[in-house]
């Protein structure tokens, strides 16, 4: 009989969760049994089910999802030691009969290959499944030049957001000269709703490990720098496990497996600055300097870290690199459409029933991400919009829903791909209120070097709140193109010049919606606090007192038993009223 494994999900969406106390008290229900071993994992992707629990017995695993401590007592009780499958909240079976099972299939894990799967603190996991061989394979038996080679073919393109062919900068920076390079691996991922990277890292540091160390083998570096943002402790706390471990198995440090290629790794922490995500602005960062982009040439592949050759990847490229080289380049190559190959993370967020990370090959359209593995939109909703490519990308709405996620169907929309994410709006979201988020986020962000950057979003962040107030003018929308064109052409770095993304999607899909707050100085989803009544139906009000009871303000009057009203000079559209009313009494206008 094999050996059963009770595996319990422990990435930072888990803990969230409220994994941790399930693990205290499954650590408790199976004290007396050494023969039962407890895992914990990363995160499989199925966030909206945290915690997870798995059982692998008899060659057979089942995942169970929202488990609890009260619930955990069941599964041990009746699964790990009675052996008898529970049916509630079955998750993923090995035989395909869990809810979720049809949402795994439609996907092809390639970067999320060991994630929730592994032990992240346990370098024998990752290596029974194959991990290092690759770095085995490369130093042992290919030049330099196969293993780019081997990656250009394969079509891998970066995945921090431009797309650029990885295995064509890994030559760039091969070819360049220098006593000294440098491998580093971004792991800044700032863009709101973006958790792609931060999961891998978390789940699964040693795929990031191994694509760094052939990296450097392939472009004659001996030096490795993670620059991770300071916000992700499970990730850094993971990575330095690993990278002591990888050591200490002869995987990292001098002379790698006999080889005489040596490659050190280190992590620098960095403050969490949207800009420090920037290739130069990141370079800067690790020189112990202020995170500020500055103008290329020369590339980071001519002079980067402490003006040596230095190439730059995304966590997610760099999770990809071990699997090609063990598969081959056709095998990924298979996987994608046109010049898009492969798989792409997404990190489902924002208005979907089924909120977490997915992988699928390239070229899906983005209705089957949604619908079929996102589940849709909860509560009965109508689809919107899809954001992509956070605040250097755009707004998607539903008549484009069947573009496919590859790099140039998602730009020739006005989005970009970036970094994998995927904000979903529904009909409730306002899209001018939407854009001036974003663009308020990069504002913030902006690092201030260039005019047109700090200033040029600053009055056209002015402009969106002025017509979210119903203050606008119709002449604004033709100020906010001329604006968005200006700190397009007029920055120096990639976080102004794609900064008016978001608003021209939104005014180029959504006319209509900035038209209704100019012209009739209503927002149609609802939302904008100046331009919206909050008011109790009397016909419906039984007077039980809730609404005004929990009105911050008091604007609402009434005695008990008979219908309310909210004085609207008073109201503050906190919206706590509509909220606590049992019979739906309050609507807005
Ligand atoms: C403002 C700004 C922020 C960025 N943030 C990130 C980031 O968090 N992670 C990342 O990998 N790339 C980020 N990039 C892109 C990087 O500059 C760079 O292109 C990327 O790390 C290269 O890796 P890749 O070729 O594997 O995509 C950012 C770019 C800009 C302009
Ligand atoms: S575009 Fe903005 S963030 Fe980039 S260098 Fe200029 S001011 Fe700084
Ligand atoms: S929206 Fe808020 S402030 Fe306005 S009436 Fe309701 S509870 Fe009071
Ligand atoms: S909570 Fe609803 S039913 Fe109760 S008084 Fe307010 S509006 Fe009327």
């Amino acid at each position: 009989m094999s050996q059963t494994i009770v595996k319990i999900g422990m990435g930072s969406c888990g803990i969230a969760a409220g994994a941790r106390p399930v693990e205290a008290k499954l650590r408790t229900l199976l004290e007396g049994h050494p023969e039962i071993e407890i895992r914990k994992v990363g995160c499989i992707g199925l966030c909206f089910q945290e915690p997870l629990v798995e059982v692998e017995m008899d060659g057979k695993s089942t995942m169970y999802g929202h488990v609890t401590e009260e619930s955990v007592e069941d599964i041990v009780k009746e699964h790990v030691l009675g052996g008898k499958r529970l049916d509630q909240a079955l998750v993923l079976d090995s035989d395909g009969s869990g809810m979720e099972n049809p949402r795994m299939d439609k996907q092809v894990r390639i970067v999320l290959r060991n994630c929730g799967i592994i032990d992240p603190e346990k370098i024998d996991e990752y290596i029974e499944r194959e991990g290092y061989d690759a770095l085995k394979k490369v130093v042992s038996s290919m030049t330099s030049e196969q293993v780019y080679t081997e990656v250009l073919d394969s079509g891998l393109r970066g995945r921090g957001g431009a797309g650029f062919p990885t295995g064509l900068k890994w030559k760039f920076a091969n070819l360049s000269k220098g006593d000294e390079k440098y491998v580093v691996c971004n792991a800044d991922e700032g863009d709101p709703g973006a958790f792609m990277d931060r999961s891998v890292l978390e789940g699964d540091p040693h795929a990031i490990i191994e694509g760094m160390a052939i990296c450097g083998y392939a472009i004659g570096a001996n030096h490795g720098i993670i620059y991770c943002r300071a916000e992700y402790p499970l990730a850094i706390k993971n990575l330095n496990i690993a990278i002591e471990q990888a050591k200490e198995r002869g995987f990292l440090g001098d002379d790698i497996m006999g080889s005489g290629f040596s490659f050190d790794l280190k992590i620098k922490e960095g403050a969490g600055a949207f800009v420090c995500g920037e290739e130069t602005a990141l370079i800067a960062s690790i020189e112990g300097k202020r995170g500020m982009p500055r103008p290329r040439p020369p590339f980071p592949a001519q002079s980067g870290v402490f003006g040596k050759p230095t190439n730059i990847n995304n966590v997610e490229t760099y999770a990809n690199v071990a699997w090609i080289i063990r598969n081959g380049s056709k095998e990924f190559s298979k996987y994608g459409i046109g010049k898009s190959r492969g798989t792409k993370v997404f990190a489902l967020a924002g208005k979907i029933a089924k909120g977490g990370l997915v992988e699928v090959p390239m070229g899906m359209p983005i209705r089957e991400v949604i619908y079929d593995i996102g589940g849709g939109i909860p509560d009965g909703k109508e689809f919107k919009a899809v954001q992509m490519g956070g605040p250097s990308g755009g707004c998607i709405p539903k008549e484009l829903l069947d573009t496919p996620v590859d790099y140039e169907s998602i730009n020739a929309t006005g989005a970009i791909m970036g970094s994998g994410g995927m904000v979903v709006m529904d009909e409730g979201t306002c899209m001018i209120d939407v854009a001036r988020f974003f663009l308020s986020f990069v504002q913030n962000e902006s690092c201030g070097k260039c005019p047109f950057c700090r200033i040029g979003t600053k009055r056209m962040l002015e402009i969106l709140d002025r017509i979210t107030k119903g203050e606008g003018k119709e002449s604004d929308i033709d100020l906010l193109l001329e604006l968005c064109h200006q700190i397009k052409d007029g920055s120096l770095c990639g976080l102004g010049q794609t900064a008016p993304n978001p608003v021209l999607t939104t005014i180029k899909y959504f006319k209509d919606e900035y038209m209704a707050h100019i012209v009739d100085h209503r927002c149609p989803a609802t939302v904008c606090p100046s331009l919206i009544h909050y008011v109790i139906d009397p016909e419906k009000c039984i007077g039980c007192t809730k609404c005004a009871k929990n009105c911050p303000v008091d604007a609402i009057s009434g005695e008990i038993k008979k219908p309310h009203v909210i004085d609207d000079t008073i109201c503050i559209r906190c919206g706590k009223c509509k909220v606590s009313c049992p019979v739906g009494a309050i609507s807005v206008e």
